[in-house]
């Protein structure tokens, strides 16, 4: 990992000077900066902030869409549609591709009441009552915390603001991790989920294919030894590394577009035929959005077990905190809400063979779609081009039928 963000920022400097000139669109760039609310305002819809707190003392950040660019505001009732976002990412990802494009948008327009999440340690979410981010203990979390503190809090705020009984659950990959976590541990969460929609859904994840992640896998164990050692409760914090990457490295005409590309997708599976190239300095401007060591870590136990289950803190820990030497398995019996899971053949990261597992062990799956494109990938579930008329305009037909 620091190898490769030395390459990426000798690079960067080394282009600097030449790009400048380069870049032709500024609301590119602008969009690369802004954050959520100023980029949902930027596109005239309406955008609210909310401060939720966790049980646990985290603070975090959600971002609400009331309704679309055109509706009144008046006092009609609308369902409320929740969206959570994937790892190393924050509300941001929902509406990056713009009007037309980004699912919250389209939710939105399509007579929704919209809301956001931030999962802790993101952009958004790095405040807790009492310690620091610059503390380590304020990084001593995985998804699993995510999924037993954070969701449950901005539900129940969700629901307590909008005075809906249930709402709908629209999530990307780690935000559907998290769920399965929520719905396993906390069942009766699984009464307040109207239908869940999961783009790209991730719970057992033997099956990887990304290159990069099966090569760093057998040192899982280590590996969070290593972050302590450097320092590095937090994985790729955002901040200097992610500008330069996002706004000097990948502008369109660079010659290190390429490398740039892959880079990113090095990790999660290539498809250039649905990436918008012009875009990407807009999707980098706002990844890695914050995440900690540990949530990378328990992934990769959940690529080494191929089971899906709690944090592996190694026998000794494990048999005081768990009181078993192997960490407990989520218990999917206990999902019972409404599922839909949305997968792709060349998802490198949320495989056909690990959907497939999930599908036998969740009997509250209603539905199992395939994207009907080959190359599609795991990013794709977001910022595809025709994300919208692939695997929306279906999420959005069958929420209806909830309503
Ligand atoms: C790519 O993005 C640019 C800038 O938003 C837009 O003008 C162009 O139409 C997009 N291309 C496709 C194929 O959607
Ligand atoms: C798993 O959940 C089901 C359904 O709620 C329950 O009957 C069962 O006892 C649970 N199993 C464990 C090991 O907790």
């Amino acid at each position: 990992m620091i190898i490769r963000i030395s390459v990426i920022l000798c690079f960067s400097i080394l282009v600097k000077a030449d790009f400048e000139e380069r870049v032709t669109d500024p609301g590119i760039l602008e969009d690369a900066s802004l954050d959520t609310f100023t980029l949902i305002r930027k596109y005239e819809y309406p955008c609210e902030i909310h401060r939720v707190y966790t049980e646990d003392g985290y603070i975090l950040e959600m971002h609400r869409i009331p309704r679309g660019a055109g509706a009144r505001n008046d006092d009609s009732v609308r369902p409320v549609v929740f969206l959570q976002h994937g790892l190393l990412s924050s509300s941001a990802e929902w509406v990056l591709m713009r009007p037309g494009k980004g699912l919250a948008y389209i939710l939105a327009d399509a007579g929704y009441d919209v809301w956001m999440g931030n999962a802790r340690g993101n952009t958004y979410s790095r405040n807790h009552v009492s310690i620091k981010p610059t503390s380590s203990s304020f990084w001593t979390f995985s998804w699993h915390e995510i999924g037993y503190y954070d969701l449950p809090a901005m539900i129940d705020y969700v629901i307590k603001q909008t005075k809906v009984p249930k709402l709908h659950y629209v999530a990307f990959s780690q935000g559907t991790t998290v769920f399965w976590v929520m719905t396993s541990t906390r069942p009766e969460y699984n009464e307040k989920i109207l239908s869940m929609h999961a783009l790209a859904p991730v719970a057992f994840a033997g099956n990887i294919r990304s290159p990069l992640i099966r090569a760093i896998a057998p040192f899982t164990d280590t590996l969070e030894v290593v972050f302590k050692m450097l320092g590095a409760n937090e994985f790729l914090p955002n901040g200097k590394i992610n500008e330069l990457a996002g706004q000097r490295f990948c502008t369109e005409e660079a010659i290190t577009q390429l490398l740039c590309t892959n880079l990113l997708f090095l990790i999660c599976g290539f498809d250039e035929q649905q990436l918008n190239t012009t875009m990407l300095p807009i999707v980098l401007g706002h990844t890695p959005a914050g995440a900690s060591s540990r949530q990378f870590v328990h992934f990769g136990q959940l690529y080494n077990s191929g089971q899906f289950r709690q944090f592996d803190h190694g026998w000794f820990k494990n048999k005081r905190v768990y009181g078993t030497r192997k960490p407990p398995a989520y218990n999917l019996s206990a999902i019972e809400a409404p599922i839909f899971l949305h997968y792709a053949e060349n998802d490198w990261l949320s495989t056909p063979s690990d959907v497939d597992k999930l599908w036998k062990g969740v009997k509250s799956v209603v539905g199992k779609f395939k994207v009907p494109l080959k190359g599609f990938n795991h990013l794709d579930f977001v910022f595809a081009n025709d994300a919208k008329e692939l695997i929306y305009d279906r999420v959005i037909n069958i929420m209806a039928y909830f309503n």
